[in-house]
């Protein structure tokens, strides 16, 4: 039996209200989780607020496969064999134990975390959809999961990789060709203090026009 299966849910710590401008500025790109899974309330809040993201003509076009315990194993075998599907055989013993080296971190890769979201945008097609946007609104749907697992006191991360553009990977998860996955959204329970990160100030990527040269108003 799998080491995670036994893990039993918690519940999560109380947090504190968090603004929202709090959130946005503190939040972080958080990898290192503790085995334990979240409860599925929380899950589904985060998902939720992913659905609350703005979508040109109201196409809603996000799709989300949550992936938890033994689904995750799954995922990674899918990712392992796709990583192998597209490498040439290899020559010789020392290349085949290479090769299954590889492969076997590639499917740990899904136990990074106890809750892993695929995230995929169909696109609808029609006269006005305009594809750029179905893909830009997944993407405000994920920045919204992010920020609702942070306000949770969850950590989490968006992870892409070689998978995200693996057709095999959106088979897997039931997809049409069409599909855009737009990566993979890892959650549990932080496991040490969050990374810190810089930013560039705001002013030196933007220009103000027709304000007071002053910056005043
Ligand atoms: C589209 C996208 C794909 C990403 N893919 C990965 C990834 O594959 N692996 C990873 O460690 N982080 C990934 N990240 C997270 C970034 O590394 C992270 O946002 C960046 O380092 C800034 O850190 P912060 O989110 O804590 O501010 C991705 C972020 C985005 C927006």
């Amino acid at each position: 039996m799998a080491i995670d299966v036994e893990i039993q849910e918690r519940a999560p710590a109380p947090v504190p209200a968090m603004g929202v401008l709090e959130a946005i500025r503190t939040r972080r790109s958080v990898g290192k989780v503790r085995p334990e899974r979240p409860p599925r309330e929380a899950i589904v809040a985060v998902v939720e607020a992913a659905t609350w993201a703005p979508n040109h003509r109201l196409t809603e076009p996000w799709r989300f496969v949550v992936l938890a315990g033994e689904a995750r194993h799954a995922f990674g075998a899918a990712m392992a064999a796709a990583q192998a599907a597209g490498r040439p055989a290899p020559a010789d013993e020392a290349a085949k134990a290479a090769a299954r080296d590889a492969d076997a971190k590639t499917a740990a890769k899904a136990l990074r975390a106890p809750v892993v979201i695929a995230i995929a945008v169909e696109p609808v097609v029609g006269p006005k959809v305009v594809e750029i946007e179905e893909v830009t609104a997944g993407a405000a749907a994920i920045q919204n999961m992010l920020l609702a697992a942070h306000a949770l006191g969850l950590a989490a991360i968006w992870r892409t990789g070689a998978p995200s553009y693996d057709p095999a990977i959106k088979a897997f998860f039931g997809l049409t060709p069409g599909a855009h996955l737009l990566g993979f959204v890892y959650l549990g329970y932080p496991d040490g203090a969050p990374p810190e990160r810089e930013r560039t100030p705001a002013e030196r990527v933007t220009r103000w026009l027709g304000w007071d040269a002053d910056g005043s108003d």
